[in-house]
């Protein structure tokens, strides 16, 4: 067979290979180790001097040119392949379902918590949580020195010595006092933190909402209205509240306020440590010196305020023991919510 019939040849053979297993034949036919082209360099030594190294080339583009058109048709044959499984696709066939996820429980609640307050006239406002020592201090009427200020002890800066991560929401009270002139109802949510030791109750880092109210004529009855409307549409209309007295540097008077046991109904459990009464926050009049520290005149005006932790409200609600199960973002756990 010469050389030249073999090229008119071979492009009808390649086109009609219409399978893998028809091409590598064709291919082994012409480029195998027997086949045609190892069959024509076999006869080169034979040929007359002259003729050899033409011969040569003619069979060295062939081959070349076999090569192109094999891989050529391999790449055709593989992507009507393709064309045809996706012919076969079957749109009826139900879909991978996508996980769907939710908010997290804290978020939940944090949202639960100022939805109540927003409906009945509170406004949203956040600080920032690199706060000045004055705002979570001394505007609030804790001395640096006074021994008040290590329950509210925190994080300071290392290359900015008057400046911390805010232990509470409540300087938040300063910046908007100090903003806005009065009447306010505000609710402040966020992040706060305190150089705790981490355990089942505490973390160095949690959430907080704050609240306060500044108006002429604000009584401690509004508070404890207001207190209690929350309380009851969180925890339910059947649970009992009290103000027990306590100190706080930014109010006076100051409570600590208690619900009747969730679990217990008061009657004394393990949860409330046999008290029958679960505290969920703190709160009181504001302090006229915080007023006079924003600028607002304590003989017109007068308000409120209280602040309560997040995880606190969660943990009570749900029944969840553990803070640290909030933070540890295992699916188990935040499924249930
Ligand atoms: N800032 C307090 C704390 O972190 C909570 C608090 C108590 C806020 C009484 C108030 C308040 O506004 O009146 O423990």
């Amino acid at each position: 067979m010469d050389i030249e019939n073999i090229i008119a040849q071979v492009e009808e053979e390649i086109k009609a290979a219409d399978s893998l297993e028809r091409l590598e034949e064709f291919r082994l036919r012409y480029l195998g180790r027997k086949g045609i082209l190892a069959q024509l360099t076999a006869t080169i030594p034979s040929m007359p001097q002259e003729e050899r190294a033409s011969f040569g080339q003619k069979v060295n583009s062939l081959k070349n040119k076999l090569n192109l058109l094999i891989e050529g048709q391999k790449k055709l044959i593989q992507s009507d392949k393709r064309d045809s499984e996706v012919s076969y696709y079957d749109i009826g066939m139900p879909g991978v379902a996508q996980e769907i996820g939710h908010l997290h429980p804290l978020t939940q609640v944090n949202d639960e918590i100022c939805r109540i307050f927003n409906r009945i006239g509170f406004s949203i406002v956040e600080g920032p949580e690199i706060e000045s020592e004055y705002n979570n201090f001394t505007g609030l009427n804790i001395p640096l020195e006074h021994p008040s200020r290590e329950a509210f002890d925190t994080f300071y800066l290392k290359d900015y010595p008057k400046m911390l991560l805010r232990s509470h929401t409540s300087p938040v009270q300063v910046r908007a006092m100090k903003k806005h002139k009065p009447p306010l109802a505000i609710i402040v949510p966020g992040k706060v933190y305190r150089p705790d030791a981490v355990d089942a109750s505490h973390s160095f880092m949690f959430h907080q909402v704050e609240g306060f109210m500044v108006d002429k004529g604000i009584r401690f009855s509004d508070l404890k209205g207001i207190l209690e409307l929350f309380a009851r549409t969180v925890f339910g209309d059947d649970i009992k509240m009290r103000f027990r007295p306590h100190f706080f540097p930014f109010t006076e008077p100051s409570a600590e306020v208690d619900i009747s046991c969730i679990i217990c109904k008061g009657k004394g459990c393990s949860v409330c440590g046999r008290k029958g009464w679960l505290e969920i926050l703190g709160a009181g009049m504001i302090h006229p010196n915080v007023f006079k520290e924003v600028g607002i005149d304590p003989k017109k005006y007068n308000g409120f305020a209280f602040g309560m932790g997040v995880e606190r409200i969660a943990m009570l609600k749900y029944g969840i023991n553990d803070i640290r199960l909030f933070f540890e973002n295992d699916l188990r756990f935040l499924k249930q919510f």
